[in-house]
């Protein structure tokens, strides 16, 4: 079955980062850094999902056509490790209002385990941008997404930095209007849950925690 509404981000600092990233010996400091650059590079993929206004602006000599976004943005990060794309995504969004999930993959059942959730007020022209560098099994996704929804967030992606087909295709059946912009995607599972080849625990492997 084809995948849908997958974008496949990619370009030079994209294919130099990801190896930093999916290197064992890359130690935290190095491997946030390099999660850092590749936010840009996402951010600025994900532009299509975003609406302009046109609006005019004085410069010092005349009025010229300008631009705004139209929606309002919410970031989204699933504890812990979409914490690492806040401050990039910030950067870009710099109006955007923040909200927490918590989730954490049982080890044995790899179902994802809810312990917090703190999110702003949504309204119908907000764009919910969820980061999670990580799209395994798809549990985490999907029950963040439902949890968005129920609040009312309309119109929503999906930030992440790798997935394995098998997360895709959950996200895909349980929320088809959910746009995901990923810059890989991996062979498969492990029997696990981890994406192979991909990095490891991202979580750990960002804050050093192994
Ligand atoms: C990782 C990752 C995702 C989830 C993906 O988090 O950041 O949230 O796994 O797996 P899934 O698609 O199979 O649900 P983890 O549960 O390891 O928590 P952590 O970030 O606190 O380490
Ligand atoms: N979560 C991770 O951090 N890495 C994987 O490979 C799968 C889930």
């Amino acid at each position: 079955m084809p995948y849908y509404n997958l974008t496949i981000v990619d370009n030079s600092f994209i294919k130099r980062d990801l190896t930093i990233l999916r290197d064992k010996n890359t130690l935290p400091n190095e491997f946030r850094l390099a999660l850092r650059r590749i936010s840009f590079s996402l951010a600025i993929a994900m532009c299509k999902d975003i609406e302009l206004l046109e609006i005019p602006v004085e410069t010092p000599l005349e009025t010229a056509k300008g631009y705004k976004f139209k929606n309002e943005v919410i970031l989204v990060p699933v504890l812990r490790a979409g914490l690492s794309l806040v401050e990039p995504f910030l950067e870009m969004f710099p109006d955007a209002n923040v909200g927490h999930i918590g989730l954490q993959r049982d080890e044995k059942t790899l179902k994802p385990v809810d312990y917090y959730y703190k999110t702003p007020k949504f309204s119908d022209s907000s764009l919910t941008i969820l980061l999670d560098p990580m799209l395994a099994t798809g549990g985490s996704a999907v029950a963040a997404f439902n949890f968005l929804k129920e609040r009312g967030a309309n119109k929503s992606v999906l930030v992440s930095l790798i997935a394995a087909p098998e997360g895709v295709r959950k996200l895909n059946n349980e929320h088809p209007d959910v746009s995901i912009y990923t810059t890989a995607l991996d062979r498969q599972l492990n029997e696990n849950g981890y994406i192979l080849p991909g990095l490891g625990d991202a979580g750990d492997r960002t804050f050093g925690t192994f």
